[in-house]
């Protein structure tokens, strides 16, 4: 090891180094704690200043991280933050967690890591240690980063250290967040492994070794394209069920009690969040790059993105049992956040949905907890709308509703007993009940009539 890797390596095991997060969000937030935590003097760096601000006053913005934490830490010195890059000079490491969406065309939007690495890059010292943590193609972190931090003379793996290890996070789980959900580290050298496993070390649990950047980058995309295809597949099933008469919820239930080779996925109105239904789309991009045509991608892409279709189609068969036209009725959407119990709208379905049954001539309203109002320039319906509080009273009052995300919170008691026709996207029903339209189920039985049997 050089004396340049021995002096960082023994900053990090002494806590002496001094560390940086770039990107406050859902996985900079909760990782920047965990290095405050376990020792570090930690710098988040964040171009929104709502965020910096809400750091320096020791508040949180993330529901997984309790500002109890962050106050503690603020107090102690232990945790600050800023907009302003030039404190790189001072820091020894730094974490990359910056968005990697994509662009209309499906295409990866590097701009956001292209954008952090060049401002790191103008303050990048010999000794540093750089890792990124952003969600991307395999050879981001070698073909990209690399040569941008090199314009500055300093050579990779010689002058400064460079990995990748993919965040995990799972916004909302109370059993796994950054600390005890096993990381995987790839280093560009083995050096750099060393050093980005070690600080890693010091504030999560348990490493995953793996032998380069690419392969860590790949890694993170075998592991949300697994869910993306399997999503897929379970849909494609409910799209079937619902045709031939079968319950799929059943049939995925009773499916897993095999004790081995199989494992459940849930079928759903649509893929939601910032992971899913973007990342298996950077891992096509590159195959593409190479002449290889990625086959099981695009078609779980297809079938998901099918799936807000398919619940308006229920919408529609719903309102007409009761002689209604979509056109004309006020439709209650429960839950808009991508998934239960988070106040995350990035890329829900329900958005689709509402944007489907608006174009419909649907009047539409909504119930979240999480997500008190909603902005005319988030979904299609292009007004501000403020979320409905699911009173037995407020229920009854329309149409249809429309159940999206199963929150905790939602009485579903009381929607059963007061709506006038349901449609559940999410199995949050249980018991069939004449007024419950389910995605991927027979049809509701009039009273009197055997339930569920095809
Ligand atoms: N949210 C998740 O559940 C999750 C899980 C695993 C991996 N990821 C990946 O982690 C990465 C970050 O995701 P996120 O959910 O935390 O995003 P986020 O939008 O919550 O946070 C990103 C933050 O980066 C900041 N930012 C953008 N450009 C910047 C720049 N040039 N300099 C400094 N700050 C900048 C933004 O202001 C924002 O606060 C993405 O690649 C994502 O795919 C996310």
């Amino acid at each position: 090891m050089s004396p340049l890797a021995a002096t960082l390596l023994e900053k990090v095991n002494s806590r002496r180094a001094r560390t940086g997060v770039v990107g406050l969000g859902y996985v900079g937030l909760p990782l920047a704690v965990e290095l405050a935590r376990a020792g570090y003097h930690t710098t988040g760096i964040d171009l929104d200043e709502r965020k910096v601000q809400a750091v320096s006053e020791g508040r949180s913005y993330i529901p997984d991280v309790a500002t109890a934490d962050v106050l503690k830490l603020k107090n102690d010195g232990k945790l600050d933050a800023t907009t302003d890059f030039s404190i790189v000079r001072e820091l020894d490491t730094i974490n990359i967690c910056v968005p990697t969406p994509l662009r209309k065309t499906t295409d990866p939007d590097m701009s956001y890591i292209v954008s952090a690495v060049e401002a790191i890059a103008k303050y990048l010292h010999p000794g540093m240690l750089i890792i990124l943590e952003s969600t991307t193609y395999p050879g981001t972190t070698d073909e990209v980063v690399q040569p941008l931090l090199e314009e500055t003379g300093l050579k990779a793996g010689v002058d400064f250290f460079l990995a990748f290890s993919p965040e995990r996070v799972d916004p909302g789980n109370p059993t796994f967040q950054t600390h005890n959900v096993p990381k995987v580290v790839g280093g560009f050298t083995p050096t750099c492994s060393e050093l980005a496993a070690a600080l890693y070390g010091s504030a999560i649990q348990t490493l995953v070794p793996v032998s380069s950047t690419r392969v860590a980058e790949m890694v993170k995309l075998l592991e949300n394209t697994f869910r993306a295809v399997n999503i897929g597949l379970v849909n494609e099933l409910a799209l079937m069920c619902d045709k031939m008469n079968i319950d799929v919820w059943e049939v995925v239930d009773a499916a897993k009690t095999k004790p081995f080779g199989f494992m459940a996925f849930y079928p759903g109105p649509g893929l939601g969040g910032h992971c899913i239904p973007i990342d298996p789309f950077y891992l096509s991009w590159k195959a593409k790059q190479t002449g290889f045509e990625p086959r099981f991608i695009e078609l779980a892409g297809h079938v998901n993105a099918s799936m807000p279709h398919f619940v308006v189609d229920k919408v529609v068969e719903a309102l007409n049992e009761r002689r209604k036209s979509v056109n004309g009725s006020t439709v209650l959407i429960a839950g808009i956040a991508y998934k239960r119990d988070i106040d995350d709208m990035r890329e829900s379905p329900a958005l689709d949905v509402m944007g489907l049954l608006h174009a419909k001539g649907a009047t539409l309203a909504y119930a979240d907890p999480f997500v008190p109002q909603l902005h005319a320039r988030e979904w299609p319906g292009r007004e501000d709308l403020r979320a409905v509080h699911l009173t037995r009273g407020a229920i009854s009052q329309y149409d249809c509703v429309v159940i999206i995300t199963d929150h905790k919170a939602f009485d579903y008691d009381a929607i059963v007993a007061e709506a006038d026709v349901i449609v559940d996207t999410r199995n949050a029903i249980k018991v069939p009940h004449p007024n419950v339209f389910k995605l991927g189920a027979p049809k509701p039985q009039a009273h009197g009539e055997r339930i569920g049997i095809a």
